[in-house]
């Protein structure tokens, strides 16, 4: 397994660049199995999970050509309508191919997504939803099979905004027989993006980015260009390293709008924050002051940022409080920290932070993505050398985060990477 060595204590400041967003490209990538054309696609993360959802894309038939920030994808000879379970349980969101190939094949076969390290990711919202669509669906084995002759628009209300069911929905339903109304939908600005992409594609959706969205089936889509948006999670990640480090660091950001909840909850912290002319500045206190979080579907705090923001808090002025209300699981990174001198404990859904005058260096491990990403910020602020392992974690998700880092002052080696 691959590792970070940080040497702590150093000021991050100067300008970087955000990549594209993860959670936009997925299912971007997934809307390119529904044109069976060219998609061209700009601005995606050369990273594990991209990586894999077009290796997907390869076995099921699509012909794609990578070359310069540009990724053409040609579906037009797609022959197989079943994901394969080694490459299904590398990723979970790979249940968003899924939507992609029924609504354009009737059909798929894939295996239940592996749970993760934050919780059980259950899929239960998803297959309702495609049985509303009137797919039947079939288990055994641990294979999902979806099949119907057509796909019919029914209005769909979710028990819970979940992302990933809001896109499958929105995926399958494309080209269904009449209209979908999704209620109680989910508001991330990726499925925003999703939905500009789609109807750049000729499909009708309307209300993306509010709790009901309108999908009007279509016949056909077209093939297109398009460019993913940034990384909000990322944007959120290095703003939260200048903090840390005392640091003043800037970034250009084209929407700075899907920062809000990070933005306040950093400037509460004593952080200087402005956003001028499509670009974000942050200048830290010399002195961070403890802060109180409560995880929320979008436009709340993002519970994707939950870990990363509470290494801010280990050495912040006071003690502060998170409530995680999104993932069941989602702090597996405090055992790694306390290793570090941090003063958390966890309660439930609940962490208290009580802050500390300095971390200290230490040999600690990437129990998951965002987990992982904390771990980096706290061996920035720490007195001494940092060892974070297992960084294959942190490598699924952040494009060339230590070369980003490194460019801002930090120290960081990447050691036995394969
Ligand atoms: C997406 O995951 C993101 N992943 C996650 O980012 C993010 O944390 C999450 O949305 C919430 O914002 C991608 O976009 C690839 P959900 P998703 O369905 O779609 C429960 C990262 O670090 N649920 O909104 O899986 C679920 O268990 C990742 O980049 C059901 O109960 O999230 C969870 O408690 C981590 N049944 C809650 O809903 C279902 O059928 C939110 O899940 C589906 C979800």
């Amino acid at each position: 397994m691959a590792s970070y060595i940080i040497e702590g204590g150093r000021k991050l400041e100067g300008e970087v660049t955000i990549s594209g967003s993860k959670n936009a490209s997925l299912p971007i990538i997934a809307t390119s199995i529904l044109n069976a054309g060219t998609t061209k696609l700009y601005n995606i993360p050369n990273i594990h999970d991209t990586q894999i959802t077009l290796e997907i894309l390869k076995y099921l038939g699509c012909k794609i050509k990578k070359s310069h920030g540009k990724i053409e994808i040609n579906s037009k000879n797609i022959n197989k309508k079943e994901i394969p379970e080694h490459l299904m349980n590398q990723m979970r969101s790979t249940v968003i191919l899924a939507g992609a190939i029924i609504g354009r094949f009737k059909e798929a076969k894939f295996s239940y997504p592996g749970g993760c390290d934050i919780g059980a990711r259950p899929i239960d919202l998803h297959l309702n939803a495609f049985q509303k669509l009137g797919i039947n669906i079939s288990e055994n084995s641990g294979f999902i099979t979806c099949k119907c002759d057509k796909i019919i628009g029914a209005n769909i209300n979710l028990d819970f905004p979940s992302v990933g069911a809001t896109e499958n929905i929105i995926l399958a339903s494309i080209y269904a027989e009449g209209t979908t109304q999704i209620t109680n939908a989910a508001m991330e600005p990726e499925i925003v993006d999703l939905a500009k992409c789609l109807n750049k594609m000729g499909a009708k959706i309307e209300g993306a980015g509010t709790n009901e969205i309108k999908i009007t089936g279509v016949q056909k889509l077209k093939d297109i260009s398009y460019s993913v948006m940034e990384d909000r999670i990322e944007a959120g990640t290095l703003l939260c390293a200048g903090a840390i480090t005392c640091g003043n660091i800037s970034f250009p950001y084209r929407n700075p709008e899907h920062l809000t909840p990070i933005i306040h909850k950093l400037e509460e912290t004593g952080c200087n924050i402005k956003v001028e002319n499509k670009k974000i500045y942050l200048q830290a206190p010399k002195k961070l002051k403890a802060v109180d979080i409560k995880t929320l579907p979008y436009p709340g705090f993002p519970t994707d940022m939950q870990s990363i923001f509470a290494s801010v808090l280990t050495i912040a002025k006071g003690t502060s409080v998170i409530v995680e209300n999104i993932f069941e699981n989602r702090y597996r990174y405090a055992a790694e920290l306390k290793k570090m001198g941090a003063k958390i404990t966890i309660e439930g859904k609940t962490a208290v932070i009580k802050g500390v005058r300095k971390l200290s260096g230490a040999k600690v491990k990437s129990t998951d993505l965002r987990g992982g990403a904390c771990l980096v910020l706290a061996g920035l602020a720490a007195k001494g050398t940092t060892v974070v392992t297992d960084i294959e974690h942190i490598l699924r998700g952040y494009e060339g985060l230590e070369k980003k880092l490194n460019a801002l002052g930090a120290k960081i080696i990447k050691e036995g990477e394969k």
